[in-house]
């Protein structure tokens, strides 16, 4: 995709837009993918495709002459070039999805400016401070530490040099005109994984993402059982404190190495994550969260001096977390309600935001519900045989082809990053299983049958993956180069999530009074691999039976 450059992996058959979607570029979709209203119009650069009927309806001769089609009715057979055409981005998703290029709002919190300070003169009785305030437009508050290095700063830099203000604070001074060296870091502190982005505040573009599995995880995969962990012992507190900072600032390291920055111009870090991860991040005792009435320690966002929470980050930078709503809903579903702009929205619109705990946010700007569900890890990855996060390596799309109408037979998997697989995300996992249940290996109760009691017409290249023992079967997904098993107890682990999902969708629509029919898009966020098929989702009863164009994956 250009001009982005970014390369993806699909198989034959897929749209454009689906494959824009998995390289994280969102096109806007007015007529919701129907092919009727001609605006996802990109430029074929290198490959051939056909015109559709409805692209030869809404294309002018000469457009088809130039190569455009429609991104969601052209489907790609073979290698190809597309060129994107900036009127079809849907801009206002491009900060959520990390291509990072299509920033169109850029408005830091962390701002830095060259200045030339007026040198002091016997006439002027005006002090260094009121001096740099004439220049330094916003800045309105000093502390000690940057009242005592000014004078000095100011003398040994013949009055110029580069100031950092956070809003109306004065963070830092930099020798020299460093305004392009300004950078912060975006971490989601899930409960299984931690994702963090470094953004170059300068331009407004996404440098680089890594992610990691949560720490804490090891003493407990909830919030419940690390909540239990420190009302057993409040010195389990700073146990869990400290492995998720630690954990934390290696992440950073690894942004910093990658970038080839120094960690000094970070002057930011905004943390969204649940209650009770903002809770442990901060160091404050969650054990009440456990709690009727689930009681916060805050709730309106806080700003933190790095240096005070022991983040690798320029010590003076500033820590930013995220609002908390309830003792359940926490910062990253603050982050969710901003990102999919629900909360400005005229219809009524549901987010799912599909983590260890499923959020799950609807209605509309003139009324938002939320509620919380322990989905569990199984979307993440974890607590699967074969699972593991949407990262390289990970299988995350399945297709059964059985049927002689289908081209050809057989079972075809995407792996992120066109790699071996080494196992299945959870994208990848819905895919499975609602194909397996399509097929009739799996039954409506969630079990996979054994071979006498499958349909006798199934192929051999199915029947020879389901392995027996005694008391379950298991499907073999892949054996090469490791075994990618799909076991029955996996298979449970998602019914449990998603039931959990179902229900708060249900219970959320009753509160709120409205039937499914009135919610007119649902976004779905998370981790869970690149692209998710929207008809799966609803095929293994995550989500409630909405038309497929109204679901829209919006990213982590
Ligand atoms: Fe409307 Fe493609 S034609 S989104």
């Amino acid at each position: 995709f250009l001009p982005a450059n970014v390369e993806v992996f699909v198989l034959p058959g897929t749209t454009i837009l689906e494959a824009a979607n998995r390289a994280g570029i969102i096109l806007a979709l007015p007529c919701g993918g129907k092919g009727t209203c001609g605006k996802c119009r990109i430029k074929v650069q290198e490959g051939s495709f056909d015109y559709t009927s409805a692209e030869q309806e809404r294309l002018t001769l000469a457009e088809q002459q130039q190569g455009i089609h429609l991104a969601c009715q052209a489907r790609i057979f073979e290698p190809c070039v597309i060129q994107i055409i900036p009127d079809a981005l849907a801009s206002q998703w491009q900060v959520l999805t990390g291509s990072g290029d299509n920033v169109t709002h850029l408005a830091p919190e962390i701002k830095k400016e060259f200045v030339v300070v007026q040198e002091g003169t016997l006439k002027s009785a005006q002090s260094d401070i009121e001096r740099l305030k004439q220049q330094l437009k916003g800045l309105e508050y000093l502390d000690l530490e940057a009242v005592r290095a000014l004078p000095i700063f100011l003398r040994e830099n013949r009055f110029q040099g580069t100031f950092v203000l956070a809003a109306n604070e004065l963070l830092s001074w930099e020798k020299g005109d460093t305004t392009n060296k300004c950078y912060g870091v975006a971490l989601d502190i899930g409960t299984t994984t931690l994702v963090a982005a470094l953004l170059d505040l300068h331009q407004g573009k996404t440098l680089n993402t890594v992610s990691a599995p949560n720490p804490q995880a090891q003493f407990g995969a909830d919030v419940i059982s690390r909540i239990e962990l420190v009302k057993k012992e409040r010195k389990n507190l700073a146990l869990l404190n400290k492995v998720l900072i630690d954990k934390i600032n290696q992440m950073i390291k690894t942004l910093v190495q990658q970038a080839e920055i120094t960690k000094e111009y970070i002057y930011h870090l905004v943390v969204t994550g649940n209650a009770v991860m903002q809770h442990l991040f901060l160091g404050i005792t969650p054990e009440y969260l456990g709690e009727i009435p689930f009681p916060l320690a805050f709730k309106r966002s806080l700003n933190v001096v790095a240096q005070d929470l022991n983040i690798a980050i320029n010590p003076r930078g500033k820590v930013r977390v995220y609002p908390n709503i309830a003792g359940f809903i926490g910062g990253d579903t603050v982050a969710g309600i901003l990102a999919s702009e629900i909360y400005q929205s005229d219809k009524v619109k549901l987010l799912v935001d599909l983590g260890t705990n499923g959020e799950i946010v609807l209605g509309n700007r003139e009324r938002l519900l939320a509620a919380s569900t322990a989905a569990g890890p199984a979307f993440e990855g974890a607590k699967i045989s074969a699972g593991m996060p949407g990262i390289k390596g990970a299988i995350e799309k399945v297709i059964i082809k059985k049927d002689s109408s289908d081209r050809e037979t057989g079972i075809f998997y995407n792996v992120i990053g066109n790699v071996p697989p080494r196992g299945i995300c959870g994208s990848g996992l819905i895919d499975l299983i609602a194909e397996l249940l399509r097929v009739g290996i799996i039954d409506f109760t969630g079990r996979i049958l054994k071979k006498e009691e499958l349909d006798g017409n199934l192929p051999e290249f199915l029947l020879t993956r389901i392995k027996e023992d005694t008391t379950q079967s298991s499907f073999i997904l892949e054996s090469d180069p490791e075994p990618i098993v799909l076991t029955q107890r996996d298979v449970r682990e998602v019914q449990l999530g998603k039931g959990a999902i179902y229900a708060g969708i249900k219970i959320l629509e009753k509160q709120l009074g409205i039937e499914e029919t009135q919610i007119n898009e649902v976004f779905l966020a998370g981790g869970f691999g690149n692209f998710i098929r929207r008809k799966n989702v609803i095929e293994i009863g995550l989500l409630p039976d909405f038309p497929p164009e109204k679901i829209k994956y919006i990213g982590n």
